[in-house]
Parts: C-alpha cells; sequence; structure tokens
C-alpha cells in the first residue's frame, strides 16, 4: 500500500486530500501544526472523518522541525506539500512569517527527501504567482518575475527552490498552481464563505473595488482530483519537473459572484462597496490546456453546482436546490 507525506493535512484542501488518498487505498502520515491564521477548532473539525481511519496517522507538528521530518517511516513514497501560511493580505502584516512557513518550510522538506531518498513531490503552489498578469488566460509559459504580495513571492520562490532539488538530486516534482478554491470546509477568511456568512446573518456583503475584479474559482473536488492524478504522473514516468495550472477556466466577476450567492440563498442583495486591498490581483483566468494534456485534468463542477454543495455542507438550504 503506497505511503504518502501530507503536509497540511488539517487545512481545507489537505483534508480533503487526505479523504480522497485513503479512500483511493493509500496510507496518510499527515502534518499540521494548526497554524493560528484561522481556528484550531475548525481545522479540528476538518480532521475528523480521517482520524479513526486505520490507514491514517497524525502527527500535530511544524513541518520546520526537522527532528519530526528525521523521525518518519523510511518507505514514503510521495510527498504531497501542501502546508502554507495562507492569505495573501495577511502576508504583507507578517512577511517573516510567511517566508519562514512557505519558503524554509519547504527548504527543510526538500533537505528530509534528499536525505531519505524520497523522489517524488506534488507541491501547492498558487495562481497569485501571476500577479496582475495583463494577458489571459494565465499560462504555465507566461512570465512570472512580478509577484505583488510576499504571499505570492513565497510560493514563486518555493517553486524555485522545488527546480534546484530537481536538478541537483533528481526529486521528481509537479508544481500545481490552484485558482481559487471553494467547496466545503472552505477557509473562513475567503470571500465565499464570508459572504454565506454575511448573508446568512443579513448582514450586509462587504465588496473590495468595484465589483468588476474576476476570480477562476475552482471547485475543492477538481482540485483533489488534480493532486491524485499529478500522484498518478509521477508514478508513471522519470524525471518529471512540471509547473501546471489547476482552475475552472472560467472566471466570475465579484459582482457576478455575490449576486449568485444572494439568489441561491434567497435573499435580497444588501452591498457596501470598500476599496480594493492591497496585493488582491484585479483578475485570474487559467489555460488548463496543459493540465487537461498531461494530468488528463478535467473539471467538472461548474460554479453554482460547487456553491449548493457548499451551501449543504454549510447547513443552508435557502434556494440552493431549485
Ligand atoms: N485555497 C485556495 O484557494 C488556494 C489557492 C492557491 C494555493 N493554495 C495553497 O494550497 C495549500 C492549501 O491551502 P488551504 O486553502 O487548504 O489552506 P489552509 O490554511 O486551510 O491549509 C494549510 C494548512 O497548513 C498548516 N500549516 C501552516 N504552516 C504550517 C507549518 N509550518 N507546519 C505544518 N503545518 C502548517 C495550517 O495549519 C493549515 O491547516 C496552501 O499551500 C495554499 O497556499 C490554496
Amino acid at each position: 500500500m503506497p505511503k504518502v507525506f501530507l503536509t497540511g493535512c488539517a487545512g481545507f484542501i489537505g483534508s480533503h486530500t487526505s479523504e480522497m488518498l485513503l479512500n483511493k487505498g493509500y496510507q496518510v502520515i499527515g502534518i499540521d501544526n494548526f497554524d493560528a491564521y484561522y481556528s484550531r477548532a475548525l481545522k479540528e473539525e476538518n480532521l475528523k472523518t480521517q482520524l479513526n481511519h486505520p490507514n491514517f496517522t497524525f502527527i500535530e507538528g511544524d513541518i520546520n522541525d526537522y527532528a519530526i521530518l528525521n523521525a518518519l517511516p523510511n518507505d514514503i513514497d510521495t510527498v504531497v506539500h501542501l502546508a502554507a501560511k495562507t492569505g495573501v493580505r495577511s502576508s504583507i502584516a507578517d512577511p517573516l512569517g510567511y517566508f519562514k512557513a512557505n519558503v524554509t518550510g519547504t527548504q527543510n522538506i526538500l533537505g528530509w527527501m534528499q536525505k531519505s531518498r524520497i523522489k517524488k513531490m506534488v507541491f501547492a503552489s498558487s495562481s497569485s504567482i501571476y500577479g496582475n498578469n495583463v494577458k489571459v488566460p494565465f499560462s504555465e509559459s507566461d512570465n512570472v518575475e512580478q509577484q505583488i504580495s510576499p504571499y505570492a513571492a513565497a510560493k514563486r520562490s518555493a517553486e524555485l527552490i522545488n527546480h534546484v532539488y530537481h536538478h541537483l538530486y533528481g526529486i521528481n516534482i509537479i508544481n500545481l498552481r490552484f485558482f481559487t478554491v471553494f467547496g466545503p470546509r472552505q477557509r473562513p477568511d475567503l470571500a465565499i464563505r464570508k459572504f454565506i456568512e454575511s448573508i446568512s446573518e443579513n448582514k450586509p456583503v462587504t465588496l473590495y473595488g468595484d465589483g468588476s475584479s474576476s476570480r477562476d474559482y475552482t471547485y475543492v473536488g477538481d482540485i483533489v482530483q488534480g493532486i491524485f492524478n499529478a500522484i498518478t504522473y509521477l508514478n508513471e514516468h522519470e524525471n518529471v519537473f512540471e509547473i501546471i495550472n489547476l482552475g475552472n477556466s472560467s472566471p466570475i466577476s465579484l459582482t457576478e459572484m455575490v449576486n449568485i450567492l444572494y439568489e441561491l440563498m434567497g435573499s435580497k442583495p444588501n452591498i457596501q462597496y470598500k476599496p480594493m486591498q492591497e496585493g488582491d490581483v484585479n483578475r485570474t483566468f487559467a489555460d488548463i490546456e496543459k493540465a487537461k494534456r498531461l494530468l488528463k485534468y478535467q473539471p467538472s463542477t461548474p460554479f453554482k453546482e460547487g456553491i449548493q454543495k457548499f451551501l449543504s455542507w454549510y447547513g443552508i438550504t435557502g434556494n440552493a436546490n431549485k
């Protein structure tokens, strides 16, 4: 039974990844330090579905703690590295913390992989790396030298270190650039969840900017399928270093997004506008041709359907089933 070391397993995408791997018959050793960016209680809730699974082992700890990595079993097949300090805006207030977790942390994982002769890694990169790219859709061959937040620069730095370890030590790596992921257990700081919470409490929704900024929202189930396909690709190929977008290739403006939420929740719009926030990009839009070609990735959950799944998970019926 193949063994995966999964970092960030108590997080939003990590907990879905862990569930998916266990369902596919993998053994999972997960690590998470319950980073204080959002509540520990939510992360403990995320972990609930896996904790009692016989093939799941949880380690509470920091990826920067080399002693923890060193004590791991020596038959790990693949690393799925999702642990990170997340959130573009708060990285501006704490750039050092973000670099320590996201860059030094990745370096630590790579150093341990080299020493332990682990040869395969799937890494969670981000669409934020494209900054305010003018050309759309964003493709992996676009120039990515102009990030606009410490979070994005840290993710790009990690991609670069990953390449060094591929070049020097033959570690095969797929960097997946995720585009705004949403769905059940979504992080509480992300717009969709915040808006749904405000609407359900009859509070106004705060939009930053004039509502024309757009995001290529991608359903978490599609992302997790992409992660699985990346693991499969690594199992079937030699000498791999790839950067691959995982998006939906169907951007939606902030105004459209919030109107869909009001419609599905059966509420009357009540919107407050505030200026665009530092670090936020104007739009994201993934070119997913490479993901289709290499990973046979095919996102299959349209935005409205994904929101309906989020609402039922959250316990809101509203107009969700109409
Ligand atoms: N959600 C998105 O839209 C999105 C988009 C692009 C990229 N990503 C990336 O995908 C990954 C997962 O994101 P998410 O939305 O699930 O975020 P999340 O914050 O829910 O999950 C990240 C997890 O990593 C853990 N963590 C942080 N620092 C750690 C450390 N030093 N040691 C051990 N664990 C640590 C956190 O406690 C958290 O549980 C991250 O790398 C993120 O940057 C997410």
